[in-house]
């Protein structure tokens, strides 16, 4: 199985079942097949498979449409929503809302992702093998090498003993260990070893103006005079050939709360299956702006992100880009033009 944002390893015979499921073959799909390395002796022939798009729902181009809408998507009434909100007739509790952030609002979350959102005690996929680090973000934009192998913290986490190996390893630089970001957890923090939230882990509160943002967009998902309780969220970095497999996010108490998604910088395809893998996903486009929403029944359906795209044309980043215009956001630019991010915000208990 190809790695996932969570690193899930599987053993081979788990893996060949995968390859058996509806969803894997949507995966495989969608997925991003990479050329052989040109250094390469060996003759490998890829064949690589036409990406067939056809079937991938475009909820943007749902606004301008009337209904009947086509592929089953249905319009979602919401007379207090002050934008369009869609759904799919056999998914009930999914919700999309198509350009639900104004580009400032765009740039203003992907500035915080990257530069506030991985610093302590927010923990990162980095913190078990180098520790707390501060301002990756700045020290990757003053292009300085950065090393904080030498000492590794105060980590209280999984493997004490895997920090202190890592140490060994030479300082790598500060761009690198951008690039190898993958996700940081805000609020309570989620324990992948575990898979549970760790009420004891240092935390902060999830920041007032994102829980703000999250009230607002989870309420076409609530029911009336009920509010949503923002208090984890997971951030996902997805560089070029990233992806994330199908799975069920099922470590919240009540899953008749929503988990708000929203889709930052390049456009993905993003798959929602059933409640098991063998029934077929939907596969439907994801662009900087989206909020998605999944709530009671489509809580419980298998879904992934096979594909993200960088390609000036479908990455569709192009409002985004014309943003970010000093010296400093340039850097940003550079990172968002190949990445896209996905804020996820839970509700524990
Ligand atoms: C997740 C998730 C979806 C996305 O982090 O659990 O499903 O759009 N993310 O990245
Ligand atoms: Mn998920």
């Amino acid at each position: 199985m190809a790695a996932s944002v969570y690193g899930a390893e599987t053993s081979a015979a788990a893996a060949a079942d995968l390859e058996r499921t509806a969803f894997r073959r949507a995966e495989k799909k969608y997925k991003l097949y990479k050329s052989p390395l040109p250094k390469s002796r060996k003759k490998i022939t890829v064949t690589k498979p036409t990406l067939d798009l056809a079937e991938v729902i475009d909820f943007r181009g749902a606004i301008n449409e009337s209904p009947p809408y086509r592929m089953g998507v249905i319009k979602v009434d919401c007379s207090d929503f002050d934008r369009p909100v869609f759904g799919l007739s056999d998914h009930p509790g999914f919700y999309f809302i198509p350009n639900a952030l104004s580009i400032e609002e765009q740039c203003h979350w992907i500035g915080e992702s990257l530069q506030s959102f991985p610093q302590p005690p927010n923990r990162t996929n980095l913190t078990p093998f180098y520790g707390p680090i501060y301002d990756l973000f700045g020290a990757a934009k003053r292009l300085q090498v950065f090393s904080n192998l030498e000492n590794p913290g105060n980590y209280q986490g999984d493997s004490q003993k895997e920090t202190m190996d890592s140490c060994k390893h030479p300082p790598i630089p500060a761009t690198k260990l951008l690039r190898k970001l993958r996700w940081s957890t805000l609020g309570l923090q989620f324990d992948w070893s575990m898979r549970n939230y760790n009420v004891s882990l240092p935390h902060n509160k999830i920041p007032e103006g994102l829980c703000k943002l999250a009230k607002k967009m989870a309420s076409p998902a609530m029911s009336k005079g009920e509010e949503f309780r923002p208090e984890a969220a997971i951030v996902n970095y997805y560089g070029p050939s990233d992806m994330l497999g199908g799975h069920v996010d099922d470590m919240e108490a009540d899953w008749s709360r929503p988990i708000v998604s929203i889709s930052l910088g390049c456009k993905a395809v993003f798959l929602l299956g059933g409640k098991t893998r063998e029934d077929d996903p939907i596969a439907m486009y994801v662009r900087s702006g989206d909020i998605v929403l999944m709530a009671g029944e489509a809580r419980e359906c298998f879904h992934g992100v096979p594909r993200i795209f960088i390609d000036e044309e479908s990455a569709e980043i192009d409002s985004l880009a014309t943003q970010f215009t000093s010296k400093d956001e340039k850097f940003i630019l550079d990172y968002i033009r190949n990445s896209r991010i996905n804020i996820n915000i839970r509700q524990v208990n």
